[in-house]
Parts: C-alpha cells; sequence; structure tokens
C-alpha cells in the first residue's frame, strides 16, 4: 500500500533522500534572504543559511463523521490520501494520532516546506477535501529553523534543516521564555544552557527539535522531542524542571503527546461506526476473525486489515496467505508497503527484513521480532488465528539459519 510518500520521505524511507534533497534545494534564495539579518532581536545578524518553514497543525474531527456511512469514510479518507499524495516532493510531512492520548484533537499533521505559500496551499487542499467540512484545527503552530545563539555542541546538530529521525513517539509544545530572561548577560544564559544539554545528554535515546517562532507566532519556540519511551521523556522533563533555567519559562503548555503511525492508520485511528463492528461479528466461534474475501487478495496483492486496533499486513504470495503486523519492530515503518521476496518482507523505511512466517527479523536495522498471524481460507473467507510472537530464543535460533 502506497498511502502516503511524503510520510515515508519523512521517516527516512526509500526515496526520502531525493524528496530531502530537493525540498532543501528549493531553499535558495527564498529562505536564504529571509534568513539574511534577521536573528529574532536576540543577538546580532544570522549568516545565510538554509532553513525551512515547520508548521505543526493538530486536527480534531467532528464526532457525528463517525456515524455517516462507512463508504463515504473510506471515499473521504481514500481522497484525502490522494491529496496529500499530490504534494510528494513539495514538503515533507509526518502523521501522528492523538486518538487516546488528548481529548480536544485527533491526529497531528507535521509540515517542512520551502516556503509559506506551500504551507497555505496544503491546508487550502486539505480543506477542499470531503473530509474538510468535519476537521477544525484546535491547534496550529508555525515555526522556522535556524542556529541556536547559544553554544549547544555537536550532537545537537545546526537545527538549521528538520532531518526527523526514527521515535514511536513526539512529545511537542509550545515555549515561552520570560523577559528576564533576554535581559541577562548571555554568558549567564549560556551558562544555564549548557546545564540543560548536561541533563539531555542523560537521555540520549530523546532526540531533540527546536523550531523557533519569534515574529511569526505567538510562541517563541516549538520544541518537539522524538523517542520510543514515554517514561523516559517524563523523566528527562521532571529533572529539567529542578535546572535553573526552568525558573525563566513563561509558558510551555500544552503538551502533545503523539503516537507516529502512516497516514493511513492515522485515518483509520478516527474509528467510525462499522469499523470496530467488522472485526467482532466476523469472528468465529474458534476465535478466528474473518479479515477479507479471497477476491480482495488475489495472487501477488496485498491488504493492509485490522485486527482490534493492530493494523496487520496481509500478503498472498508464492500461491500462500501471510499476515504480519504492519509495523516495523526498529521504528514503525510500513510493512505492508514493503517489497516481498524469497518469503520475508522488506520494511520500505530502512530496509529491515522480516521473515514471513515467524516475524522475526533477518537483516538490520531491526532486531525484535514483529507478531504474526496464522492464515486460514474458508470457503472464500480469509480467516486469521491468534497473535503470536517469536520468542527471543526462537528468534535467534531462526536467524541463524
Ligand atoms: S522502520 Fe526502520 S527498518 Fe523499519
Amino acid at each position: 500500500m502506497v498511502d502516503d510518500e511524503r510520510l515515508r520521505a519523512g521517516n527516512g524511507g526509500p526515496g526520502s533522500t531525493d524528496r530531502e534533497a530537493a525540498a532543501r534545494g528549493e531553499q535558495g534564495q527564498a529562505a536564504a534572504s529571509a534568513a539574511r539579518g534577521q536573528d529574532a532581536g536576540v543577538g546580532g545578524s544570522c549568516p545565510p543559511e538554509r532553513r525551512q518553514l515547520v508548521r505543526f497543525a493538530f486536527y480534531r474531527i467532528q464526532p457525528w463523521w463517525r456515524g455517516t456511512p462507512a463508504e463515504d469514510r473510506e471515499r473521504a479518507k481514500t481522497a484525502f490520501l490522494n491529496t496529500v499524495r499530490g504534494f510528494s516532493g513539495r514538503m515533507l510531512l509526518r502523521s501522528y494520532s492523538l486518538v487516546g492520548t488528548r481529548g480536544d484533537c485527533d491526529f497531528l499533521l507535521w509540515q517542512v516546506a520551502q516556503r509559506l505559500e506551500t504551507l497555505q496551499e496544503f491546508a487550502t487542499a486539505v480543506l477542499s477535501t470531503p473530509l474538510g467540512p468535519y476537521l477544525t484545527l484546535p491547534y496550529s503552530y508555525l515555526s522556522m529553523t535556524r542556529r541556536s545563539i547559544y553554544d549547544i555542541g555537536d550532537e545537537l546538530g545546526d537545527r538549521t534543516l528538520i532531518d526527523p529521525g526514527a521515535g514511536n513517539y513526539l512529545f511537542i509544545y509550545p515555549f515561552l521564555k520570560t523577559r528576564a530572561w533576554y535581559a541577562l548577560p548571555k554568558p549567564e544564559r549560556q551558562a544555564m544552557m549548557d546545564d540543560h544539554i548536561r541533563v539531555g545528554r542523560k537521555y540520549p535515546s530523546i532526540r531533540l527539535n527546536t523550531t523557533y517562532s519569534y515574529g511569526l507566532d505567538d510562541q517563541e519556540f516549538v520544541v518537539a522531542f522524538q523517542g520510543d519511551d514515554p517514561a523516559e521523556f517524563l523523566d528527562l522533563v521532571l529533572e529539567l524542571r529542578e535546572s535553573p533555567a526552568s525558573a525563566y519559562t513563561l509558558k510551555d503548555t500544552p503538551t502533545f503527546t503523539c503516537v507516529q503511525c502512516n497516514l493511513r492508520e492515522t485515518l483509520d485511528a478516527l474509528g467510525g461506526v462499522g469499523q470496530a463492528a467488522r472485526d467482532t461479528e466476523t469472528a468465529s466461534e474458534d476465535g478466528w476473525i474473518e479479515v477479507a474475501r479471497m477476491a480482495e487478495v488475489p495472487p501477488g496483492a496485498r491488504k493492509l486489515i485490522y485486527v482490534g486496533a493492530e493494523a496487520v499486513a496481509l500478503f498472498h504470495v508464492d500461491g500462500a496467505l501471510y499476515a504480519i503486523a504492519d509495523r516495523c519492530s526498529h521504528a514503525r515503518g510500513p510493512l505492508s508497503e514493503g517489497e516481498v521476496a524469497d518469503g520475508a518482507v522488506t520494511c520500505p523505511w530502512h530496509d529491515a527484513r522480516f521473515d514471513l512466517r515467524t516475524g522475526v527479523p533477518l537483516d538490520p536495522p531491526a532486531t525484535t521480532p514483529v507478531a504474526v498471524f496464522p492464515v486460514e481460507v474458508r470457503g472464500e473467507g480469509i480467516f486469521i488465528g491468534p497473535r503470536r510472537v517469536a520468542t527471543a530464543a526462537e528468534a535467534a535460533g531462526l536467524a541463524a539459519r
């Protein structure tokens, strides 16, 4: 399934280099001239540099959309996906679900573009899809990349280009400092920043993306952390509260905990009458679930299905049917979009290969198995049985073969 090429680009999948390079190349004069001489009043002019515009758009679906006919919802989602696909090459985009983590918004589209007009055209296109009448935008943050005015060390990069890395979760908040902070001598601020960075180094798996909003939007920064463990992020933030710089925080809410999903999954997570029911209504007495009809998955085809809340990739290859969890164990890449050969599927994002029968990783960077499901054909129906994940010992034995 090719739901959203930009998502794969943003996640470092195949083609990401080309598309990101294209996006960066587009920056050229407009961004450089915008950068020239502007330092948001915090310490002199900034040398010409390649910079990007960033938008964090948090959407909410009107609840009554979930009561519309399932076929209409499906058509609306497909149109939405195609619309987003039309912006491939002009912007980077990542999607995240907030269903289950926040009560006031449902999904985030994290957008990175070269020009404000691109962000505007994208917003208009999204609102013009059949989903548009049902969408509200409770939160929207606009920002730009730029170099930090502090010495933040090499490991945090120069912050002028967004390079979305792996991470199951994104934690975001707008951020404002007090005016008293800006009145402090710069060496004093640098010392507090050094302390901040020292704490951050204790949590190397949490990756920070800071973008700047001075004069563009209400906040001064938008801070976006990527990570795989909410507990680790919680501990980091708790520890940062005790740092001296924390006394100069004016605002750092609302905070958003976002779950990384491809766009198809993000839209499916919105739910709706008929979607959840399918899984339970078609379960047979032995607990196996009918997930598709044979006609829907002819030889050589694939289909993304759902078992409860779990996305599962169904493949019909070499005369057999395989069901494997859709999310790669490395960084949640969509296995349903991967190449299949020799009984294995290759993750489209970073090329980990998984055995279709066992879910065991055969090639890095993935190191842990993904779930697989037994598949049976009963009449014209395709049924899948209980979920299974190979144990570490099984995985080690199988991978060594
Ligand atoms: S997400 Fe990185 S290999 Fe799959």
